[in-house]
């Protein structure tokens, strides 16, 4: 559970923010999810990490008098007064269901798995809606010319909140295209790291199953000294 401390707020500097329409009054320094929470709602779903890495809480919102649509992550975006807040925890895109060890990394795969890719207008909604700052035009412009390796670079901060899908007029599911890319790039087109192949053949060899086995024998306190004790790499 949450146990930080906010600092003490009085009444007269709590704001206004609506939930589901109604009114609710508010410390400011709080995030959008602890001021839904401050409101008296348990969050069930539209809530994981709350430290902005698992897109459960994508949340679209308005400020009274701006016509301005803005988006943002419940659990990293402070409120503001007048806030209007709508939660986007799951947005139903289109989602292809594939076995990747029998795709091949090339373009085809992307245009056959999702043609809808080729929609894609280039209008930049999907950009302005990004939490992550990702520029998601560009990413599916790379989709669109079949690579695959500058559409897995680009999309790698994605945390799959959906927001992008939400606003797209040409019914993209970008996040789901973007990870079938970097799921091809990781199998079959990121250069091996040598080093990394040679560490698990010893681990299969057992090369390191006795330190294993002393280190789960410790009990806490010498597993605190061991850790306290260890090899830092100078900075
Ligand atoms: S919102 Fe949709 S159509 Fe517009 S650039 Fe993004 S993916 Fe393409
Ligand atoms: S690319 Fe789309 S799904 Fe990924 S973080 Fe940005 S808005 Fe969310
Ligand atoms: S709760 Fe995980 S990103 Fe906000």
């Amino acid at each position: 559970m949450e146990t930080e401390k906010q600092p003490e707020v009085t009444d007269a500097e709590l704001i206004p923010i609506y939930i589901m329409g109604k009114q609710y009054m508010v410390p400011p320094t709080l995030t959008i999810m602890k001021a839904i929470e401050y409101a008296g709602y348990t969050l069930i779903r539209g809530v994981g990490c709350r430290g902005g890495f698992c897109g459960a809480c994508g949340t679209a919102y308005r400020i009274l008098g701006d016509p301005k649509l803005y988006f943002g992550l419940a659990c990293q975006t402070v409120v503001q007064p007048d806030m209007y807040l709508a939660q986007i925890p799951f947005f139903p895109a289109q989602r292809t269901r594939y076995d990747i060890r029998q795709l091949e990394p090339i373009a085809a795969t992307l245009f056959t798995t999702y043609p809808e890719v080729l929609r894609c207008l280039g209008c930049g909604a999907c950009t302005k809606a990004c939490p992550q700052e990702i520029d998601v035009r560009t990413y599916m412009a790379a989709g669109m010319r079949g690579d695959i390796a500058r559409m897995a670079d680009l999309s790698f901060d994605c945390i799959m909140c959906g927001l992008c899908a939400a606003r797209c007029p040409a019914e993209e599911a970008q996040y789901n295209i973007a990870i079938l890319a970097r799921r091809l790039y990781g199998r079959y087109l990121a250069p091996r790291s040598e080093h990394l192949l040679e560490r698990l053949d010893e681990i299969e060899a057992g090369q390191f199953d006795a330190q294993m086995a002393e280190l789960k024998s410790l009990d806490k306190d010498a597993l605190t000294e061991r850790y306290k004790a260890r090899d830092i790499e100078p900075k």
